[in-house]
């Protein structure tokens, strides 16, 4: 099977479920009208309470649809959380966890984002794994390191390879300011590398996506980037128009043929 481009919505706390339905409608009416390369998947991450209605009107579209978080008990007494089987009933195909918000204001640990992996993956859905570093670890030369921190203390012990990760360096995060193609680039070797040695020849078909102030106007510099295999876009997603300028860029050739090359 052809491996390809992710490009994927997070759209965050905003859109109500008939706003959503709103914007849902209109990116399959876009992706309808503008021929989309075969070589590019489209995925959208709605808030839970939009995810039913978005669900059904992409039923039969080839856009997946996935949430921005879940909880890693089964099921039981913890008032306001969500499950995995619970978003597995819906549909959906993945799951972001470890989102650097998530980190930032609600305190979400690397052992609880590892917990929140691992019930994922039991769950059959794909956990969309973001790490990144803050300008602070940045400034300080500590970029890597943070990187590696994360992978290793996240993904120690698990062997399943159905699994993606967002590179989104937190000071690009909704700030405009995004890192250049090198910048980025550097970084997914690096996480490439952390997958060989984790995953062997098998950690070759996990996207590496980059997020972090991703737009029409820069998205080809990024994604045609040796490592960069997709996006993980948060403000310009809101926009039917500007998501799919997205994931309509050109130049994007097919990513096996880009890796041997
Ligand atoms: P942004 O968000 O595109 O608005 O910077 C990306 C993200 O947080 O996933």
């Amino acid at each position: 099977m052809e491996r390809k481009y992710l490009i994927v919505g997070n759209w965050k706390m905003n859109k109500t479920p008939s706003q959503s339905e709103d914007l849902v409608k209109k990116i399959i009416d876009l992706k309808t009208r503008h021929g989309i390369s075969a070589h590019v998947t489209i995925a959208i991450c709605p808030p839970f309470t939009s995810l039913d209605r978005c669900a059904e009107w992409l039923k039969n579209t080839d856009i997946a649809i996935g949430a921005q978080n879940l909880y890693f008990e089964k099921e039981g007494a913890f008032t306001g959380e969500i499950s995995a089987s619970m978003l597995k009933d819906l549909r959906l195909t993945y799951v972001i966890i470890g989102h650097s918000e998530r980190r930032a204001i609600f305190h979400e640990t690397d052992e609880q984002i590892h917990q929140k992996v691992k019930i994922a993956q039991a769950s059959q859905l794909i956990p969309i794994l973001c790490v990144g570093e803050t300008l602070d670890e940045r400034e300080s030369n500590r970029t890597l390191t943070v990187i590696e921190t994360q992978i290793s203390h996240v993904l120690e012990g698990l062997t399943n390879t159905n699994l993606v990760i967002a590179y989104e360096p937190v000071w690009a995060i909704g700030t405009g300011k995004t890192a250049t193609p090198e910048m980025a680039q550097k970084v997914h070797q690096f996480i490439r590398e952390l997958l060989q040695k984790q995953f062997g020849k098998g950690s070759q078909i996990i996207p590496i996506l980059y997020g972090g102030s991703m737009k029409p106007d820069n998205a080809a510099d990024l994604l045609t980037q040796p490592d960069i295999d997709g996006g993980l876009i948060g403000g310009a997603s809101l926009v039917a128009e500007s998501f799919m300028d997205i994931v309509a860029t050109k130049g994007l050739s097919p990513l096996d043929s880009r890796k041997e090359s």
